[in-house]
């Protein structure tokens, strides 16, 4: 039975989570967290519902029985849009939160009406996102793209030297990639008729922010999830009482780890090199915060 004590899952089909691990970091720093990259199956963006929905009901079960998980954010557009239904009544006593494309935040945010939409096919092909475009499609206009391969290239990119805005779409992969799914949308700015705004309904698109940036121009607005899902996390732990108390909640000294469990595992079902670097890279981790798991 989980403790407040207990550890919060993080899962995604490789490294993009952990651009929702950083803000979860961020508004949540007295948790441990367990976030698990299902490397050896990514990307899941081209893999068919059945496959990821498979996948995520076996990590979901894996983090309950190896980690007793309190709660488990399923950091993956995909993976939600496949399954978050089925996991919920197939767990319904763990707090779960799921990801999809922010569109209502960018209608908010949109002053042009021209909202573009960027995510993997599985989740721009979903039913769930058919559903939410429905409601909202006669607010804006909405120009959805996939794009096939990026997520993959990320993960690929992880242990090549970083981008910067100078390098950053003339000499990668990711920046080639970018630059083609950028161009088939058509124009962005800050003019009437063109995009003002473009939603990342993909969590490893983050991970490309200056190749997107050195495409669509300073004044576009970039849409993540990351930190709206850390804060309705925290809202669900404080409702089921699993939150563990901080100082400035009032809770007085940051309780010390009841066990010998560092604060933030990193698990891959691929290669740990990737992981590692990833980790270095985007959260400033060190590599014995990783390991390598299988899970069937
Ligand atoms: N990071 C995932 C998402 O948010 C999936 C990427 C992939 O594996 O295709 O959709």
């Amino acid at each position: 039975m989980p403790q407040s004590s207990s550890p919060i899952g993080v899962f995604d089909s490789g490294v993009g989570g952990l651009s929702v691990l950083r803000m979860l970091l961020a508004a949540m720093p007295n948790e441990r967290f367990v976030y698990l990259a299902d490397s050896a199956n990514a990307p899941y963006g081209e893999r068919g519902d059945a496959f990821v929905a498979a996948r995520t009901h076996a990590i979901t079960q894996y983090l309950r029985e190896k980690h007793d998980i309190k709660a488990l954010v399923v950091a993956c557009n995909t993976a939600t849009a496949a399954a978050i239904h089925e996991v919920r009544s197939s767990h319904p006593d763990l707090p779960l939160v799921g990801l999809e494309p922010a569109i209502k935040p960018a209608l908010a945010a949109t002053k042009t009406g021209h909202v573009g939409v960027i995510g993997t096919r599985g989740t721009l092909s979903s039913a769930k996102f058919g559903k939410l475009m429905a409601s909202l499609a006669d607010q804006a206009h909405f120009v959805v793209q996939p794009c096939d391969g990026l997520a993959h290239a990320v993960e690929r990119s992880v242990t090549l030297p970083p981008t910067t805005a100078s390098n950053a779409v003339n000499c990668t992969e990711t920046g080639a990639l970018c630059e083609r799914y950028v161009h088939a949308m058509g124009p962005f700015g800050t003019a009437a008729g063109q995009m003002d705004t473009l939603v990342l309904g993909c969590t490893h698109y983050i991970f490309v922010e200056h190749e997107l940036r050195a495409l669509v121009g300073p004044d576009v607005r970039f849409i993540e999830t990351g930190e709206p899902v850390a804060r309705q996390t925290r809202r669900l732990l404080e409702a089921a009482g699993l939150l563990r108390q901080t100082q400035q909640d009032g809770g007085g000294e940051p309780q010390a780890p009841t066990d010998a469990a560092p604060p933030v595992q990193l698990l891959t079902t691929g290669p740990v090199s990737m992981l590692e670097a990833a980790a270095q890279r985007w959260l400033q981790l060190p590599a014995r915060c990783c390991s390598t798991v299988s899970v069937p």
